[in-house]
């Protein structure tokens, strides 16, 4: 069975009934997190709730738990599906207010929720297909909002086209992906957009540039253009969701040699030896 979290309890996800009026389903007035869990145990767990932290106050939403609150509820939660490996998903919104009003009420109980899937960790390579598009959202990217409606066009667009994933890119600049950050590679020197209002600051991509640093790959955090990008020799998305994964066709030309490449072979192989790891600790 598997088990959701709704505003202090435990319960079936198929028994979660959220209300109409809640403002995460009228206005999408919420901030969310995607945990990978390893082993059983939630990966960079603390980085998640700083960011959550700053999301929220972004929203001048307050947190209504404490970390010890979150850290017993969320381990809970794992542990009530069975542990391994798992997706975990969780939403706070800022709670159900009648009537309807653009402003934020007072006095509202934010509404919490949590759930988590089974992943299955894929022993197999799985290239990426993507295809570049203007990045026509707003200028808070950096807060993980649940409103999530350009993201879902540009994805959608992708996956139209036969793509899985868009790379934004927003004055010539790359930007991120639709629900990734995005890395190029050239002459082995590895390139990353910085954190800015304009990206979300990924907690695989911090992952990654710590794997890259501790193993002296040359990597740099700067603007990016479009021309570098369509020029790279190797182009990765990272996400919780993703871990590091090669785009080898961008806009229907391969991307270097069309495979994916030796520098992202090897920082994946640290990636994965890190995994597992927390997998057998
Ligand atoms: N998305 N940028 C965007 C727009 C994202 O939606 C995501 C992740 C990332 C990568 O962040 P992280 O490495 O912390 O997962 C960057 C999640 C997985 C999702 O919406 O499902």
């Amino acid at each position: 069975m598997n088990m959701a979290y709704f505003n202090g309890e435990f319960m079936p996800l198929e028994e979660v009934r959220v209300s109409p009026m809640d403002r995460g389903f009228l206005f999408g007035d919420g901030v969310y997190e995607v945990i990978p869990v390893y082993g059983g145990r939630l990966f960079r767990l603390e980085d998640h709730l700083d960011r959550l932290e700053r999301s929220m106050q972004a929203i001048e939403l307050s947190n209504p738990y404490s970390r010890e609150r979150w850290h017993g509820m969320l381990d809970e939660l794992v542990g009530r599906n069975g542990g391994g490996e798992q997706s975990l998903y969780f939403q706070v919104t800022r709670g159900v207010s009648v009537p309807r009003n653009h402003a934020y009420p007072h006095d509202v109980q934010p509404t919490i929720f949590a759930m988590t899937r089974a992943s299955t960790p894929s022993t197999t390579v799985t290239p990426m297909a993507a295809v570049t598009r203007h990045d026509n959202r707003w200028e808070r990217c950096d807060i993980k909002s649940i409103a999530l409606l350009a993201n879902c066009m540009h994805k959608q667009a992708a996956v139209s086209l036969g793509a899985n994933e868009a790379i934004l890119l927003r004055d010539g600049a790359l930007t991120e992906g639709s629900s990734s950050n995005v890395f190029v590679v050239r002459d082995e020197v590895v390139s990353t957009p910085p954190r800015s209002n304009a990206m979300l600051a990924g907690i695989t991509r911090d992952v990654a540039l710590e794997l890259m640093r501790d193993a002296g790959i040359k990597v740099e955090e700067r603007a990016v253009t479009g021309a570098e990008l369509c020029d790279a020799d190797e182009v990765w998305i990272t996400s919780s969701s993703l871990e590091i994964a090669p785009v080898t066709t961008l806009d229907g030309e391969a991307v270097g040699t069309g495979v994916p490449g030796k520098v992202w072979t090897q920082v994946n192989d640290l990636m994965q030896g890190l995994k597992r790891t927390l997998m057998a600790a």
